[in-house]
């Protein structure tokens, strides 16, 4: 007889009949009472071992961490705080687990700091945050390709090695095989990449973003959904050096249908976890509570998480100009009052996270789409507005989160992107395939990327970005 998940075992409750569970022990106590958790649910299943039912050898073994495999019947539950129990018949014992050196492991049953979780990345999906938080990441990776596969969208995997800067912002990894020793050199005495792997320089992704434009100019609506890389020395609690990111690309969409596309998608794979993940969004929540019960009144949040994700969900985007944000923040109090660590003078300033939680939190209290950003402080394939100094760029901004995606409509204009790659000092050589784009059947054409892990952050309410992707790859940290 096969195994049944403990999350089919307490939803049918299939009362009186033998079950079988697989897990690992989450407590034990008196000799008599297991809790079992197998991953599938957040709820542990009890199981009682009849007094004397098995002999004293089995009963050492069964400590917290082992992974046992129980047969027996499911009844009502005698006690109190669980519906239905296993009346335990045999144990079987897959692996054990030494009481002594549990307890210096995250598997000990009691409060763990975050950090002290983080340094057995390893072990801590086994505890209830993070089979709640994995949980969920994986009901929105879901929802996700869902949203896309139902809208028309083909899924386009763009490559992980590339020899372009998509961002041009040369936060980038190299990729190579030389020896860092002795590598080849050029007659001029700089590494010759010619004699490399790929016979030229390469770099991990930072982006899908240009190879998916050139899917969308043939498939119509693509999106990539996969591992970006950015070697930001940023240590903090939103940025990751390895990311996943979801970029829709649509040929024949401008600035306000990719604005749209973006409010729509979210909420729907909100809606989508709200509707599914029910129990960990209410064990997430009441983690929160407790988390925030440590903290000064003025660092709460004014809504418990599953009402922030519905209020996100029932509302409109805040739609507004750079222009129209920039006088919002040059005549707010934390400006006049110099409150701000980079003060807002005047138009053209590039928005610094404190400005963006200022906007979102204090000013609109709602998600908010800023849009038509200056040229000068955004990418080079950015299309250019008729005033000749802003661009069709949108960042949406969530409230706890800052910049939760990043998009614009594309520069379809030869000459134009031509004159902007030249004034960045682009090289042709290196993205003539991006300019044939424009040569062939150019047409208006738009798209976005959402940081999957900023997402999961905000669906969760977790408070760092280590905190909801299985193994984090940050400064001085690859562990794992
Ligand atoms: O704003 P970004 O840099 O935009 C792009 O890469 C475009 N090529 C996307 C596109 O138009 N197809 O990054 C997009 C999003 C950000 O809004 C943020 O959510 C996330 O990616 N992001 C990061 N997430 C975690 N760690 C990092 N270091 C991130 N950098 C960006
Ligand atoms: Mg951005």
């Amino acid at each position: 007889m096969q195994s049944t998940p403990i999350k089919k075992v307490l939803s049918n409750e299939p009362l009186s009949q033998e079950v079988i569970v697989n897990g690992w022990v989450k407590s034990f106590r008196n000799d008599r009472f297991i809790q079992i958790n197998d991953g599938s649910t957040l709820q542990n299943l009890q199981c009682v071992i009849e007094a004397d039912g098995l002999g004293p050898n089995v009963l050492k073994q069964i400590t917290v961490g082992a992974a046992l495999k129980i047969t027996g019947t499911l009844v009502e539950s005698q006690g109190h705080g669980q519906r239905v129990e296993v009346q335990v018949r045999d144990i079987f014992v897959h692996g054990l687990a030494d009481s002594e050196e549990v307890k210096l492991t995250v598997l000990s049953p009691k409060r763990h700091s975050l950090e002290f979780l983080r340094s057995q990345a390893h072990l801590r999906v086994r505890t209830n945050t993070f089979g709640a938080v994995m949980r969920v990441r994986s009901a929105l990776s879901f929802a996700i390709h869902d949203y896309f596969n139902k809208n028309g969208f083909y899924y386009f995997h763009a490559p992980i090695i590339t020899g372009s800067d998509a961002e041009g912002a040369g936060e980038m990894f190299r990729i190579t095989t030389l020896d860092p020793k002795q590598p080849p050199l050029t007659e001029n005495g700089e590494v010759d990449y010619k004699q490399d792997f790929f016979g030229k320089e390469t770099n991990l992704t930072v982006s899908g973003q240009l190879e998916a434009e050139a899917y969308a100019m043939g498939l119509g609506k693509v999106y990539t959904f996969g591992p970006t890389f950015r070697a930001e020395n940023s240590n903090t609690s939103r940025h990751l050096a390895e990311f996943w990111m979801i970029e829709p690309e649509m040929a024949f969409y401008d600035l306000a249908d990719n604005m749209d596309l973006a409010e729509d998608f979210i909420k729907s794979v909100l809606s989508y976890v709200l509707e599914h993940c029910r129990e960990d969004l209410e064990f997430l929540q009441k983690r929160l509570l407790d988390e925030e019960k440590t903290k000064p009144q003025a660092e709460r949040s004014d809504m418990a998480l599953i009402d922030k994700l519905r209020f996100v969900v029932d509302n409109s985007f805040k739609r507004v100009t750079y222009t129209e944000a920039i006088d919002i923040l040059r005549n707010s109090k934390p400006n006049k009052k110099k409150k701000f660590k980079y003060p807002i003078n005047e138009w053209g300033a590039d928005l610094q996270s404190e400005h963006e939680r200022y906007l979102v939190e204090k000013h609109f209290k709602c998600p908010v789409i800023l849009f038509d950003y200056p040229a000068k402080i955004k990418a080079f394939y950015m299309r250019l507005n008729e005033d000749g100094k802003t661009v069709r760029a949108m960042d949406i901004l969530f409230p706890g989160i800052g910049e939760i995606v990043g998009g614009s409509q594309r520069e379809e204009r030869l000459d134009v992107l031509r004159q902007k790659m030249d004034a960045l000092e682009i090289p042709e050589e290196e993205l003539w395939w991006y300019l044939d784009l424009r040569k062939f059947g150019t047409a208006v054409h738009s798209g976005f990327g959402l940081g999957f892990e900023r997402l999961v952050l905000f669906a969760t309410g977790m408070g760092n970005i280590r905190d909801v992707i299985p193994f984090p790859r940050t400064p001085q940290n690859a562990e794992f």
